[in-house]
């Protein structure tokens, strides 16, 4: 299927919601746009795609996904640039990492033109939603789900693609606490941990829950065999500083391959700074940590873009790591991200694409 900007229906709202967005206390995922698309795939092929006012959906209580999480999800954020034009930063990454989650979870392909140019048509006709302060986007969050209405367990035959937005300041407002995870698993090989599978966050609220009562924000996963090495957090993938190296475990069946993890690989790369893919033990992080090699801790994600950590604890390890102030690798790749994504800076990737 092509997706033109003429196979889009838009029907616009006729009143905008835009009054409810205080720019000064945006929280993140608590306020969505005027708008979503929607497309419905049936009988083998995706039907039109629909701009629509933002609104509930009416589905079956048999509907599939319900039952049996066949359902998967993206996140992707939209700025504006330093003449006030709406930006999207690396929506293709995106669209091919949504199919390659489709296709581990039997669902369809989203077609480029339905992703991206769907993707460019709602956020062009929801810019006024994109805040301007720094640290600020319209995060946008693609989705597909199971709509077959049939409580029997086979792959479904009927999907529904839709993407809302909402306008998004910092995750995390503050550096974060890590327990590090050596009794509960996220992912194993073969399994779905390079997916964004909904049931991959699902499973792991009652762990993170646990850790919460115990006064930690995240966890940071490890592996399912010897929970030996380092995968990654609940919501970013995670980098060292160690020494004068960066430091991320490598993806593979088990990590997610995140866009912003690419960018600031890239980035750093860029500048000369040697970074390292590869399998990181937590007895590698701990004996840094105590020879007072390890010098910064931090997670990247695209809602929670680069997170420091603040801490990290593992059984009787407390490793408490230095101030966002002196974080130097980090607070850099934070600034240049950002000075590219608001058009501060050169795009040397052609990563920004206009809405
Ligand atoms: C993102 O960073 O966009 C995510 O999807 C992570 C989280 C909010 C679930």
């Amino acid at each position: 299927m092509s997706v033109s900007a003429m196979d889009i229906i838009v029907n616009k709202v006729e009143k905008s919601r835009i009054n409810q967005l205080d720019p000064n206390n945006i929280q993140f995922g608590k306020l969505y746009a005027d708008h979503m698309l929607v497309a419905h795939y049936e009988n083998g092929e995706w039907k039109q795609a629909e701009i629509v006012p933002f609104d509930n959906l009416s589905l079956s209580p048999a509907t599939t996904f319900m039952h049996y999480g066949q359902a998967i999800f993206e996140g992707v954020k939209a700025y504006k640039d330093q003449d006030g034009n709406p930006v999207i930063f690396r929506p293709y990454d995106n669209w091919k990492r949504m199919n390659r989650s489709a296709e581990r979870m039997a669902m369809p392909d989203v077609p480029e033109e339905l992703f991206v140019e769907g993707m460019r048509q709602l956020v062009e006709l929801d810019k006024a939603w994109i805040p301007t302060g720094d640290g600020t986007s319209l995060y946008i969050r693609p989705f597909m789900i199971a709509t077959d209405e049939f409580i029997g367990v086979k792959p479904a035959e009927k999907f529904t693609f839709l993407i809302i937005t909402s306008p998004a300041g910092p995750y995390y407002s503050k550096p974060v606490s890590i327990y590090v995870q050596d009794k509960y698993v996220r992912a194993f090989p073969g399994g779905i941990g390079f997916t964004k599978a909904a049931g991959n966050y699902g499973a792991s609220m009652y762990p993170t829950m646990k850790i919460r009562e115990m006064g930690y924000d995240q966890i940071l996963w490890t592996d399912g065999y010897e929970h030996k090495y380092v995968q990654e957090i609940g919501t970013m993938n995670v980098f060292f500083v160690i020494g004068d190296k960066v430091i991320t475990p490598n993806t593979g069946e088990t990590i997610l391959e995140g866009v912003t993890r690419d960018s600031v690989i890239t980035v750093l790369r860029d500048k000369g700074i040697i970074v390292e893919e590869r399998p990181i033990s937590i007895d590698e992080i701990v004996a840094a940590y105590k020879a007072g090699e390890l010098k910064e801790a931090f997670g990247t994600g695209t809602a929670a873009s680069i997170s420091h950590i603040a801490e990290l604890t593992y059984h009787d390890n407390k490793m408490v790591l230095p101030n966002v102030e002196q974080a130097e690798i980090s607070e850099w790749v934070k600034k240049e991200l950002n000075d590219i994504r608001y058009g501060r800076k050169e795009d040397k990737h052609g990563w920004i694409v206009k809405a």
